[in-house]
């Protein structure tokens, strides 16, 4: 991958930082892996400066179990290290640590319209048809999320497919912010959605995402997920009775077929026109044992990793805390200033945002 050096359109220049996300709600899945982590690590190790967070306060938008909050939490944290995001080389926390998620996010709350976010597909899936009981926080999750991305004035933010309008959302909010207050403080930030696996789907019905929440785990590829699992979970896989094409146009209106090649070629590296020619003319029945097994290759050394971390939760909480410590660092005096060109007088002693008072 080739390291973006700076964010266009603005004045100022902002020098290249990467910041991403995810909600620690049950198991990463091999969506979140190739849409997400694999990319993280491959950001990471380009040299540009990494920071990825693990979403806590998003994830309460919906219903989470106090006990299954805490546990996500350290197992995602987990799952990153297991798939190479170095602490040490990547600023790694969760959100709730860092309270100028929370801070920042309120004064989006402010600068967002509501005609924006009735434009948000994903808030009318996750509130389904019964908007009415949906919590505020979903509706407002793309303002904490702009935050999420703005405190850090990040300039590169990785995700899946699904994240694109969110994203957009955060270049509106930034560009309202600076021209509201007549400054160029926020990096109009560029979303990275390239790859095979921006768009990996479900096992069952190649036309809807894979998912954590999706009820059926057969469904999804969980990183946790043992070698038999993932062997079961692939052989099953929904598919048609017709070979496979030499090329990819041929696979149109083939959903799971195209969804199985894109997996091959988000595990392998290779690009999915590569992995058709290569196996032209098979059935499923040859290739779908080819995929399990690289699929286990490349998966079972994370779950393995996964499950030896989580048997130390003190240090994954310890370097949650030295990762939080280093985010605050930087967003810290980010949001000082944010309110000073507000307007908040802040005179406390010792207040955490005085730094950048004027
Ligand atoms: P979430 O699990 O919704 O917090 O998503 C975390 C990250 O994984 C985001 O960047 C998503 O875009 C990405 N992601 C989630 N599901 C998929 C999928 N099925 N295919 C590709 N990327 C995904
Ligand atoms: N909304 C993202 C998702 O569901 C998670 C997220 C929250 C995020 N804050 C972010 C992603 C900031 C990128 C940057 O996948």
């Amino acid at each position: 991958m080739t390291a973006p050096k700076e964010a266009p359109k603005t004045g100022a220049v902002h020098p290249a930082r990467v910041f991403s996300g995810i909600q620690p709600t049950g198991n990463l899945t091999l969506g979140n892996y190739l849409g997400a982590v694999k990319r993280f690590v491959e950001m990471q190790n380009s040299g540009i400066e990494t920071i990825y967070c693990m979403v806590d306060l998003h994830a309460i938008t919906t219903w989470q179990d106090p006990s299954d909050l805490k546990r996500a939490t350290r197992e995602l944290a987990a799952g990153f290290i297991a798939s190479g995001l170095d602490p040490k080389k990547s600023i790694l926390f969760n959100q709730s640590q860092v309270a100028a998620h929370a801070e920042l996010g309120w004064i989006f709350n402010c600068v967002s319209r509501m005609g924006w976010l009735n434009r948000m597909t994903q808030f009318k899936d996750k509130a389904g048809k019964n908007r009415e009981a949906a919590s505020v926080g979903l509706f407002a999750y793309p303002n904490l999320m702009a935050a999420d991305i703005l405190a850090y004035r990040a300039t590169h933010v990785p995700v899946g497919e699904d994240q694109k309008q969110h994203l957009e959302l955060t270049r509106d909010i930034a560009a309202k912010f600076n021209n509201d207050f007549k400054v160029d403080f926020f990096p109009i930030t560029e979303p990275v959605i390239e790859g095979a696996g921006t768009r990996v789907m479900s096992l069952r019905d190649g036309t809807k995402k894979m998912s954590k929440s999706d009820p059926s785990d057969m469904s999804r590829i969980n990183l946790t997920d043992d070698a038999d699992t993932i062997a079961k979970k692939i052989r099953k896989a929904k598919t048609d009775p017709d070979p496979l094409p030499d090329n990819l146009e041929a696979l149109e209106g083939r959903a799971e077929a195209r969804n199985l090649i894109n997996i091959y070629a988000g595990l392998s590296g290779d690009t999915p026109d590569k992995v058709i020619a290569d196996h032209a003319g098979q059935q499923f029945g040859q290739f779908k044992p080819e995929l399990a097994e690289l699929a286990v290759a490349k998966l079972s050394p994370i779950s393995a990793e996964m499950a030896r971390l989580m048997n130390d939760v003190t240090e994954i909480d310890r370097l949650l805390g030295d990762g939080a410590d280093r985010a605050a660092a930087i967003a810290d005096p980010i949001v000082a200033e944010v309110y000073d060109i507000v307007g908040m007088v802040r005179s406390r002693t010792g207040n955490r945002h005085t730094e950048g008072n004027k």
